[in-house]
């Protein structure tokens, strides 16, 4: 029997969800340490330009796509493309999404360790140097960090297997405006350290001479990245939205959102290393040394600590939600018997992909995969590969095989715009968006 298609209950929950799925990892982790090896500010403003002018597009073409046909992706191509091989770029996306959950997993279990050891034991109160050798002592227990995985990965199914309404909707409403608040405490109390001046101006002052082709396309990898694009997991989401709903005012919020965040995650991390002499270039360990250093200079610094590492789970959750919903919803279609069993099922294989990727940092730390580790290798091969292909596939797709006026009717509905502005968005995502993507892959490859 067909069973009606869940829908969001609010635009406001389809908000915080997107943006639930956009801001994580991408903006509090990688982000800042990406950042830190590429040269800080110029990286950051680079990142900013790209997300505002091609993530923007990209993700209303995301949008157009999912509302309009209601469907999981690859069901969402056929139906536009019937007959051809465009529902690849669906099938992309639900391999890289596997890809993705398998690394931020693993990150998502290091949160999970932290959180448990700062309740239960302490974590504030050392000397800042000290931050990194309990991280490199973590991190190398396989034990402690695979159970952690394990937790992880356990939650996001028992949270995607409920579905859309109970599940992801509830939890991003309450989760996501409390991790906006303690964000601004930590960044209130991160500038007014002793020192932080030179951290504030590493992140904000760009310095253009530290800048090659390597660093544009890490800057074009993360703004896809922080914005879930290219893995078509902005058309699952719209796909549950109601005609009506303003798709431009959702992309605002979600963009906006995320920038935000992503600009106090630099401002609450940049001023903590230089304050504490560490380095901004450490890697992906870097949020794990310098916050709870920050968090051991504020008062109750270990509560606050306690309540933001909850906090940061929470978003890292509720992204890791959308990277297991589009494979559930791709199997499992609107059968909600099957969504279970898609769920475990789905998940435990991807806990299986990221064990090599957890080890990555102990055991396997000297496995030499083409000159990195697996988990680097694995966050590249994503990050700039896979999520740079799906935006650039989409956004021939779009002006391709989808026709003129049916995009200006799915952007322009719900709002009082003025048509100059499809113009636009019609302009950046079949010349710009495309253009810059094939420029930043050709100079990766090494042809410019
Ligand atoms: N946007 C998420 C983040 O920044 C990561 C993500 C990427 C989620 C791609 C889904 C798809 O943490």
């Amino acid at each position: 029997m067909k069973q009606a298609r869940e829908q969001w209950t609010s635009k406001i929950g389809f908000i915080l969800a997107a943006a639930g799925s956009a801001v994580g990892l991408g903006a509090v982790w990688r982000l800042p340490y990406v950042a830190g090896v590429n040269g800080g500010g110029a990286f950051f403003l680079i990142f900013l330009l790209f997300t505002l002018l091609l993530g923007s597009s990209l993700l209303l073409a995301e949008f157009i796509i999912g509302r309009k046909t209601q469907k999981d992706p690859i069901s969402a191509f056929k139906e536009l493309a019937p007959n051809s091989s465009w529902y690849m770029i669906g099938v992309l996306g639900v391999v890289s999404c596997c890809l993705i959950l398998s690394f931020y997993a693993v990150v998502g279990g290091w949160i999970v360790t932290y959180l448990f050891r700062s309740i239960f034991g302490s974590l504030t109160g050392r000397s800042s140097g000290e931050y990194s050798e309990l991280f490199a002592s973590i991190i190398s227990n396989p034990w402690e960090v695979g159970a952690a995985h394990l937790v992880f990965i356990i939650i996001t199914i028992l949270v995607v297997q409920k579905g859309i309404q109970k599940g992801i909707e509830r939890a991003s409403t309450i989760m996501m405006p409390l991790l906006f608040i303690i964000f601004l405490l930590l960044v209130v109390r991160a500038v007014t350290l002793d020192g932080a001046a030179e951290g504030i101006s590493f992140f904000l002052s760009p310095d253009f001479s530290q800048v090659t082709g390597e660093t544009v396309l890490f800057a074009l990898g993360q703004a896809f990245f922080s914005l879930s694009l290219g893995v078509s997991i902005m058309i699952t989401y719209s796909s549950y939205l109601s005609k009506q709903d303003s798709l431009i005012h959702s992309a605002g919020s979600v963009v906006g959102l995320s920038i935000l965040i992503a600009f106090l995650a630099g401002l609450a991390i940049f001023p903590g290393v230089f304050a504490f002499g560490l380095q901004p270039d450490e890697g992906p360990s870097l949020i794990f040394t310098v916050l709870p250093a920050v968090f051991s200079e504020i008062a109750f610094g270990g509560l606050f600590l306690s309540l933001f590492l909850m906090l940061l789970l929470f978003a890292t959750l509720t992204s890791a939600f959308s990277l297991l919903e589009i494979v559930v919803t791709t199997a499992a279609k609107n059968n909600k018997q099957r969504r279970k069993k898609a769920a475990w099922i789905a998940g435990l294989a991807v806990f299986l992909l990221g064990i090599p990727s957890n080890l990555s940092f102990g055991v396997l730390a000297d496995w030499d995969v083409f000159g990195d580790t697996f988990f680097n290798q694995i966050d590249f091969l994503v990050s700039n590969i896979l999520l740079p292909l799906g935006a650039l596939l989409i956004s021939i797709f779009v002006p391709l095989k989808m026709k003129k006026p049916e995009l200006k009717h799915e952007l322009l509905t719900g709002t009082s715009l003025h048509t100059r502005y499809f113009e636009v968005w019609y302009f950046l995502i079949k010349y710009v968006t495309p253009a810059a993507i094939v420029i930043a892959m050709l100079d990766l490859l090494g042809f410019l």
